[in-house]
């Protein structure tokens, strides 16, 4: 540790190291147990299931899980209880300093009724992945899961019956240490929140219009681009705000002084193009840090290389490369992908005040549409897959 005080090395010894520990430690990791259960439910007649979908998480189910942590007593026994308030110290960390992260993920109930969690190891992988990064606890993610899965069966009448609808689960992981200094968290409190709701459309369903400034930036080499924490929310409304000025719906969010093409909105994206060499190709940039490891995302690249049909590659495609593709009629189409819309396709771009207009092919015939039937063929049950986690 050359260069470094003792009292870093205290710091780095008696606090980060156990955590590092708890990370990497692979099997022996200490974690709460859903075995250990404890449930404090509403009576039925207490209940209410009358849902208002119509703005995206507003409207929350009866019940939440909550489970807490502190470095001295480890994980307490995970709790279901009614949804209320929380209580926080207000020096508490996370309030000052971000230490936080957050989930995003689906139940649907499909068409033989019953209730599918869709890909949800992948949404538990990445949330241990990000509490790595802000030094919460590590916790076992199939424990997890397994809390999450109870808690949406207690709350099943929340699923809308719909092929459109579904229930939207946010877990939620906060240092809740009552101070002022800025120290690894000796305190955290996970939590996971329900709330029914249709597909998230910005643009009620059409294509979305981008507005793609470098000036802003979402994510940097050697930051939390790929990490779900609340900071990378936060920090891009100002841009968002502008996007809309501009009389766009999102930011198409650009990197380096090549404007690498990065993520679109809370999205990532998709470009399905006939490239340089003529070959049709599909094309969404590379995990790098940068980018979201999007469970949608890693769905689109698993479903496309299975069909082999076309070229498949991960990798960043430049401002001018775009351009010149969309000049060339080389585009075929731009789209976005993610748990709140699924796949929403992207019909024009702002870009150094000149509007692309991205062609629009036939509905049918269009990669989206295929996708879109592929996906929520697994999601609603129609067709038997294992990336789907029976309730
Ligand atoms: C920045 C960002 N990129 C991409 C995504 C898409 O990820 P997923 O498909 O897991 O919802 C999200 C949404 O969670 C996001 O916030």
């Amino acid at each position: 540790m050359f260069g470094v005080t003792a009292a870093q090395c205290d710091w780095f010894n008696l606090e980060l190291k156990p955590l590092l520990a708890h990370n990497m430690a692979g099997k022996s990791i200490p974690s709460f147990q859903a075995a250990d259960l404890v449930f404090q439910l509403l009576s039925s007649s207490t209940r209410e299931t009358t849902a208002d979908v119509s703005t995206f998480g507003t409207c929350f189910t009866d019940h939440m899980l909550t489970i807490e942590w502190s470095v001295t007593e480890g994980w307490q026994p995970p709790l279901i209880k009614p949804f209320e308030n929380l209580s926080l110290h207000p020096a508490c960390s996370s309030l000052h300093y971000g230490i936080q992260l957050f989930e995003g993920l689906k139940a649907y109930r499909g068409d033989d009724n019953r209730l599918r969690i869709f890909r949800p190891m992948l949404n538990m992988q990445r949330m241990a992945n990000s509490a790595k990064r802000a030094c919460l606890p590590a916790f076992d993610q199939s424990e997890l899961l397994e809390c999450i899965r109870r808690l949406v069966e207690i709350e099943q009448d929340w699923v809308p019956h719909s092929n459109q609808g579904s229930l939207y689960i946010r877990p939620t992981f906060i240092s809740t240490e009552p101070t002022l200094g800025l120290k690894t968290p000796t305190r955290a409190l996970l939590y996971v929140i329900l709330s029914p709701g249709r597909p998230y459309f910005a643009n009620g369903g059409k294509d979305v219009s981008l507005w793609a400034d470098p000036k802003y930036t979402r994510a940097w080499i050697g930051g939390t681009g790929d990490c779900k924490m609340g900071g990378n929310y936060g920090g891009s409304m100002f841009a968002q705000y502008e996007a809309v000025h501009y009389g766009c719906e999102q930011v198409l969010w650009l990197y380096g002084e090549d404007h690498k093409i990065t993520e679109a909105g809370t999205m990532n994206i998709f470009l399905h193009w006939i490239n340089e060499d003529g070959e049709e190709e599909l094309s969404t940039p590379p995990l790098d840090g940068l980018i979201l490891p999007g469970v949608t995302r890693q769905s689109i690249l698993d479903i496309t290389r299975k069909w082999d049909e076309f070229k498949v590659t991960e990798r960043y495609l430049t401002m001018a490369q775009f351009c010149s593709a969309l000049k060339q009629q080389r585009v075929k189409e731009l789209f976005g992908s993610g748990t709140a819309c699924m796949i929403c396709p992207v019909g024009l771009i702002l870009y150094q005040g000149e509007n692309l207009h991205i062609p629009n092919q036939e509905k049918s015939s269009l990669l989206t549409t295929r996708l879109t039937k592929e996906l929520e063929d697994i999601q609603y049950g129609r067709t038997a897959s294992d990336w789907t986690l029976l309730v």
